[in-house]
C-alpha cells in the first residue's frame, strides 16, 4: 500500500539517535541529594583456507616462508608498543581546512585505495559511477566506516609480520540518502516516494554490510586487489547465524528462522574491533530505522514487545528509512516490516520478532569466507559501535569493552567465562575461538560516580533490580541481552553523551571512549529525553555555527576508565576525561577545558584506535558543529593516564536563582607535544576507520559520505555537488562523490606520526 509522502523521515544524520527516555538520573539523584543539602555547589574460498593450513604448518601448499606459524597481529591497543625511537608527534600540525580535499601533513602522502563499487573479482566490470552500474554484491560497498588490517605472508597466509601484504576488513553501515532513496547510487536518483523499485532496493541492500579486499604494496604503491580469491561480500541477502544466549530463543522466531538460530545480513555496521585470536568484530549500529511498523500495531501485540520496540526507536507507525519492505512481495523485502501480521503464538508465520535479530556484535573470520558469520549475543544487543579488549593476559578473563550510541545511553562491559590461553591466539578455528570467549560470560553497564570512581554492574537476570522491574518484565537472561537498554535503565546506569568507539591504551591498558556529543544535556532537563550534566557528562553551554545556536554537548568529549586491581573482571573503577572538545577560542573556564591551540581543536570525536607500533592514540571526527570552520578531521594523541590532571566545579545557574555545581576530572592540558591535527577530510565527510600494517608505516583511514550535504535536486549538476573527491583526487570515473578508503605513508618510509 502507498504512503504519504510526508511520513516523518529519519534526518539526515542517522546516527543522532535518542531512545533513552528512562528517567535515569542517577547522577542527577546524586547532585539532587547535594542541592537539599544546599550545598549548591560544587580466498576462492579453498584456495584462501588452504593458504591458511598452509600457514599452520598442516599442508604442503603454503610453503614455509620465514612468517609461518607466528602469533597473529595483536588488536590495535592490546600489546604494549615498544618505546619509540623518533620523536612522536614530530610532524608539522595540519590547519582547519574547507578543501575539497584529504590534507595531511608535510613529508606525508594520502592516496586513495578502495572506493564504493568498486570490481571485487576479475569478472566484476570497471565502476562507472553514473548510477548505471550492477552486480553489487561484487563491489565494495558504501560508507567505508571501521576496519582492520589481517596481514598476509607471501605466500597467502595469516601472518603477524607481514608489512606488504593483507586484508582489509571493513563495514559499509550505509548509503547517502535524502527522502528514502540513495541518490547518488541510482542514474536518475532514485525513486523518492513509496513504494520503492525492486531494482533500487536490491542495490541498496547490496551495499550495506562488510567487504573483506586484498591489499598490497607493489614498490612503494598500494593496491587492491580486484581478482583475489579472499575478497569477500557481506550484505542483506547473507545468512548470518544467531549465537550465544539468545540463540533459539522465542524473542528471535521468525518465518526465515522458526527456530531462532539465524538471519540474513548484518546492518549499518559502524565500529570493529579485532579479537585476540585474529578475527574482526564488526557492531550494528542504526539498524532499527530501517524497519517500519503499522499504525495499529501496539494493539495487534498487546504485549510487552511494544515497550522494546519504544525503547529500541520503533513506535507503531515508524516509517523505514528506505522503504526497503516496499521492493515487492519477496520474503526479502516483508523482513522490513516488523508489525504482528500473522496468527501464530510464537512469531514464525512473520517477522514481528526480525529486529532482535539485530544490534549485535558480529564476529567474522576476514582470512576464510567460507566460515559462517556469528552474531555474539552475549555481547548484548543496543547501537553497538567499536568493541574493545582489555589487557590480555594467559588465566585471566578477557574484557570486551563497547558503547551504546544514541543519545544517553550507556557504556558495557563483557567478561568471558573462560580465561585466556595464549596457545588460542594461533587457534586453527577461530570461529570455534570465539564460540570458547564470546558464547558465554557477563554483561556489565557502567555507572559513573562524582568522586571519580564508578562501577560495572552486572546485567543479570538474578540481579533483584532486574527481575523485579516493573516497566518490562524480563523473561530470562536472553531477554535482558536482548533488551539491554531496558536492563541498564532498570539498574541505574549512567546515561552518557553519545558512546562511540573505544579503545585500550596499550602502554597502561587504561579504556577510552569517545563520546561524541549530546544534544539533550540541559542544566534544568526538560521531560524524560533530556539528562542534567553530571562529573563523567559535565558540560552544558551554546555554542554558535553560523548565526545558529547548538546546546547540550555540541563537541563532545572523550572519557577513559583504569579498572581495578582485578583488571578485566574488576567491578570498581576510577577515571578522568582524556580531552574536550572545543573549539580553540571557546571559554577556557567552562568549554575548552583541555586548554585546545589552533593545531588541536575538534569537535565530535568518534572513531578512536590506540596504535600497537607507536602507542599513539588517533582519533576521528563525524562532526556537524564545527564544519563552518573545517571539515571533519584526525588528531594524533600522546596520552598520559587517569589522574594525571586535575578536579574541577563548573556551576551552572538555575531558573530559580540557585546554583548546580559538577564536579569533574579533566586530564592533563594539551600540549604540542601531546595532541595534533594529522589530517582533515573532503566536504561533508567524515573520518571512520583506522588500520596500520605492524611496522606502523602504513596507516589505512576511511573517508565516509563525501559530499553527503548535497541537495539530492542537484545530481544532474556536477557543479553544484559540495564534493567531487575522490575523482578530483584523480580516483575512478564520474563525478559523483564516493565513500574510500585511503592509505598514508611517510615520505622517509618511516612510521606515522613520528
Ligand atoms: Fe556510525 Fe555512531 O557512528
Ligand atoms: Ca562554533
Ligand atoms: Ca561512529
Amino acid at each position: 500500500m502507498n504512503k504519504p509522502l510526508d511520513i516523518a523521515r529519519i534526518p539526515v544524520d542517522g546516527d543522532d539517535i535518542d531512545t533513552n527516555v528512562s528517567s535515569n538520573e542517577h547522577f542527577s539523584t546524586v547532585l539532587e541529594a547535594r542541592l537539599s543539602r544546599r550545598s549548591l555547589l560544587r580466498g576462492g574460498a579453498a584456495s584462501a583456507a588452504t593458504a591458511f593450513l598452509g600457514a599452520m604448518g598442516l599442508s604442503a601448499c603454503g610453503g614455509s616462508g620465514s612468517d609461518a606459524v607466528t602469533a597473529p597481529t595483536p588488536p590495535m591497543g592490546t600489546t604494549p608498543p615498544p618505546v619509540p625511537t623518533e620523536k612522536l608527534l614530530g610532524f608539522t600540525a595540519v590547519a582547519k581546512s574547507l578543501a575539497d580535499a584529504v590534507v595531511v601533513p608535510a613529508g606525508y602522502t594520502a592516496s586513495v585505495l578502495y572506493a564504493l563499487g568498486d570490481p571485487l573479482t576479475a569478472a566484476t566490470p570497471a565502476f562507472k559511477n553514473d548510477g548505471t552500474d550492477g552486480d553489487m554484491e561484487n563491489r565494495a560497498g558504501d560508507h567505508h566506516d571501521g576496519m582492520e588490517f589481517f596481514p598476509l605472508s607471501a605466500t597467502g597466509a595469516a601472518s603477524a609480520s607481514a608489512n606488504d601484504r593483507g586484508l582489509l576488513a571493513m563495514n559499509h553501515e550505509a548509503t547517502t540518502d535524502q527522502n528514502l532513496a540513495s541518490f547518488f547510487l541510482h542514474a536518475n536518483g532514485g525513486t523518492p516516494s513509496l513504494p520503492r523499485p525492486a531494482l533500487e532496493v536490491d542495490k541498496e541492500m547490496a551495499l550495506h554490510g562488510l567487504s573483506v579486499v586484498e591489499v598490497r604494496r607493489n614498490a612503494s604503491k598500494w593496491e587492491y586487489l580486484k581478482d583475489s580469491s579472499f575478497n569477500r561480500r557481506v550484505h542483506q541477502q547473507t545468512e548470518v547465524e544467531l549465537s550465544g544466549p539468545v540463540r533459539g530463543n522465542a524473542l528471535v522466531v521468525t518465518k526465515y528462522s522458526p527456530n531462532g538460530s539465524r538471519i540474513r545480513g548484518t546492518l549499518n555496521n559502524c565500529g570493529t574491533g579485532k579479537t585476540p585470536w585474529n578475527t574482526y568484530l564488526s557492531g550494528e549500529e542504526n539498524w532499527s530505522g530501517y524497519f517500519t511498523r503499522a499504525a495499529a500495531d501496539d494493539a495487534a501485540r498487546a504485549d510487552k514487545s511494544v515497550v522494546a520496540l519504544k525503547r529500541y526507536g520503533r513506535d507503531q507507525g515508524a516509517a523505514s528509512r528506505h522503504g526497503w519492505e516496499t521492493g515487492g512481495l519477496d520474503d526479502k523485502y516483508a523482513r522490513w516490516n516488523i508489525s504482528k501480521k500473522g496468527a501464530s503464538l510464537d512469531g514464525s508465520d512473520d517477522y514481528r520478532n526480525e529486529m532482535n535479530g539485530m544490534g549485535y556484535i558480529v564476529e567474522m573470520d576476514a582470512y576464510d569466507k567460507t566460515r559462517v558469520i556469528k552474531k555474539r549475543t552475549a555481547l548484548g544487543r543496543y547501537a553497538h559501535e567499536s568493541a574493545a579488549f582489555g589487557k590480555v593476559e594467559a588465566g585471566k578473563p578477557l574484557a570486551v569493552y563497547m558503547g551504546d550510541d544514541s543519545r544517553n545511553e550507556y557504556i558495557f562491559k563483557f567478561v568471558s567465562n573462560a580465561v585466556w590461553n595464549a596457545a588460542d591466539a594461533t587457534a586453527v578455528d577461530r570461529i570455534a575461538t570465539g564460540d570458547k570467549y564470546l558464547d558465554s560470560g557477563k554483561l556489565y553497564v557502567a555507572k559513573f560516580s562524582a568522586d571519580g570512581s564508578g562501577q560495572w554492574i552486572e546485567l543479570s537476570i538474578t540481579n533483584p533490580a532486574i527481575a523485579a522491574y516493573t516497566t518490562y518484565k524480563f523473561a530470562d537472561q536472553a531477554d535482558v541481552l536482548v533488551n539491554a537498554r531496558l536492563a541498564g535503565d532498570a539498574v541505574g546506569a549512567t546515561r552518557m553523551d553519545r558512546p562511540e568507539w573505544c579503545s585500550v591504551n596499550p602502554a597502561n591498558g587504561e579504556i577510552y571512549f569517545t563520546l561524541t556529543n549530546n544534544s539533550n544535556r540541559r542544566v534544568e532537563p526538560n521531560g524524560s529525553s533530556q539528562a542534567a550534566p553530571d562529573a563523567a557528562n559535565p558540560r552544558v553551554y551554546t555554542d554558535m555555527k553560523g548565526s545558529t545556536a547548538q546546546s547540550g554537548n555540541p563537541n563532545g568529549h572523550i572519557l577513559r576508565v583504569k579498572e581495578g586491581v582485578l583488571g578485566a573482571a574488576a567491578t570498581g573503577f576510577t577515571w578522568d576525561v582524556y580531552l574536550f572538545g572545543a573549539e580553540a577560542a571557546a571559554a577556557a573556564a567552562t568549554v575548552n577545558l583541555s586548554g585546545l591551540g589552533a593545531d588541536q581543536d575538534f569537535s565530535s570525536p568518534d572513531g578512536l584506535a590506540f596504535s600497537a607500533a607507536t602507542g599513539i592514540c588517533w582519533f576521528q571526527t563525524d562532526d556537524g558543529a564545527y564544519t563552518d570552520v573545517s571539515n571533519c578531521m584526525m588528531l594524533a594523541g600522546v596520552p598520559g593516564q587517569v589522574g594525571d590532571g586535575r578536579k574541577l566545579t563548573l556551576n551552572y545557574p538555575r531558573a530559580d536563582g540557585s546554583t548546580l555545581a559538577v564536579d569533574t576530572f579533566v586530564g592533563k592540558t594539551a600540549s604540542s607535544d601531546t595532541l595534533k591535527r594529522f589530517l582533515v577530510g573532503p566536504v561533508g565527510s567524515e573520518i571512520t576507520g583506522i588500520a596500520e600494517t605492524p611496522d606502523g608505516k602504513a596507516l589505512f583511514v576511511n573517508i565516509q559520505h563525501p559530499g553527503e550535504t548535497t541537495s539530492s535536486g542537484n545530481l544532474a549538476d556536477p557543479s553544484k555537488y559540495t564534493s567531487q573527491w575522490p575523482s578530483n583526487a584523480g580516483y575512478g570515473a564520474g563525478k559523483r562523490p564516493r565513500s574510500a578508503t585511503i592509505v598514508i605513508t611517510k615520505n622517509d618510509g618511516g612510521r606515522i606520526g613520528t
